[in-house]
């Protein structure tokens, strides 16, 4: 263009921005007689900022782009070997577990007294990593959303006394299910949401040396609102701002308190959201804690999963509702 075109007038404005150069404009005028005056040499100023600055934006913007390529790249690296490793750890896990079984029950002759104790502890060392191995799997599952929801009718009040039977017992702790018969059901899949029971009720006895655990629930327009109380040791609230995040303990390192991978939350919050649910907390250090979720009283509400036809939301919403709010 500069060879090309015989200008009268010339301007260079340099795109500076942080002592750094972007580029140059080239600014030509063919009208004789016509030069720039300061007037027009401001308004170039002006406009060589803000170029330099869109052009510093644009060059930020693109690096950013970059990097969340890259970061999800790796995320998506993460979870693959997750998901990979867990995996590959079940095959072994399951041998040992098993063949120990086989040598308690005398398959392999009668075991010594210091036998009988090594297989035991064997065992249950095999079934409590093959426990934190498949929390990982759920978790990988969950993370990857590749979780396929098997969305049924479920009574809240059938599943907590099936749950109950199954928890660890403390004898200064009383757990009481405040959830009456007639609590109208929810709508998921009935082994995540126990699984979430499982946890917040396993937490709620783990972290109450002497108290109460109890388990209430409410009605929240479309959603019923559960609650998990205890009086334990409660959680400041430091902690409790990254507790759902996984992998978080309260009391972390070496010498910590209570065993737990520290995944038991994350897990739960996760599969709540995926039935289109939340879940928060009210905690008091040395009062105690209230885990709150909330679950759909109607199919549809349950996003990107596949609604069963026979479960008709209009005709099963209330169905066991006594006309109250409350069902605790
Ligand atoms: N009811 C509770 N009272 C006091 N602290 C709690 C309670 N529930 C959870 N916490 C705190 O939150 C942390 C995370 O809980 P989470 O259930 O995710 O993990 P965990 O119980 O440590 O291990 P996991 O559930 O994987 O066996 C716990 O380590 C504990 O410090
Ligand atoms: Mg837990």
């Amino acid at each position: 263009l500069k060879y090309s075109v015989q200008f009268h007038a010339e301007a260079i404005i340099p795109l500076v921005i942080g002592g750094r150069l972007m580029g140059i404009i080239n600014v030509g005028c063919r009208k004789d007689g016509l030069g720039f005056d300061y007037r027009v040499l401001e308004i170039f100023d002006l406009m060589s900022v803000q170029f330099a600055i869109a052009i510093n934006n644009a060059n930020l913007y693109e690096g950013l782009a970059r990097q969340n390529i890259k970061l999800r790249e790796l995320d998506d690296l993460r979870r693959q070997i997750l998901a990979n490793v867990t995996h590959e750890l079940k095959t072994p896990l399951n041998s040992i577990i098993g063949l120990s079984e086989i040598i308690l029950e005398g398959a392999d002759g009668k075991l010594s007294p210091e036998q009988e104790e090594h297989i035991k502890m064997i065992y249950s060392s095999g079934k409590r990593l093959l426990d934190t191995v498949n929390t990982l799997l759920d978790l990988s599952k969950l993370e990857a959303n590749r979780l396929a929801l098997d969305v049924k009718r479920v009574s809240i009040k059938k599943m907590l006394d099936e749950i109950e039977t199954k928890l660890p017992k403390k004898d200064e702790v009383s757990i009481e299910i405040r959830v009456k018969e007639d609590a109208p059901p929810v709508y998921g899949d009935e082994r995540w949401i126990s699984k979430v029971f499982g946890n917040l009720l396993g937490n709620a006895i783990k972290y109450t040396p002497k108290g109460v655990v109890y388990v209430d629930c409410d009605r929240m327009g479309d959603m019923i609102k559960i609650g998990v109380h205890d009086t334990g040791i409660g959680i400041d609230k430091n902690t409790q701002k990254a507790i759902f995040a996984g992998f978080r303990q309260g009391s972390s390192g070496v010498g910590r308190e209570h065993e737990g991978t520290g995944l038991g939350l994350a897990i739960s919050k996760k599969i709540v959201e995926l039935h289109g649910g939340r879940m928060w907390l009210n905690s008091e250090p040395g009062k105690g804690s209230h885990f709150f979720f909330t679950l759909p009283l109607k199919p549809d509400s349950i996003p990107f999963a596949e609604i069963p036809t026979h479960l008709d939301s209009n005709k099963d919403s209330n169905k066991g509702a006594s006309g109250s709010n409350m069902y605790s």
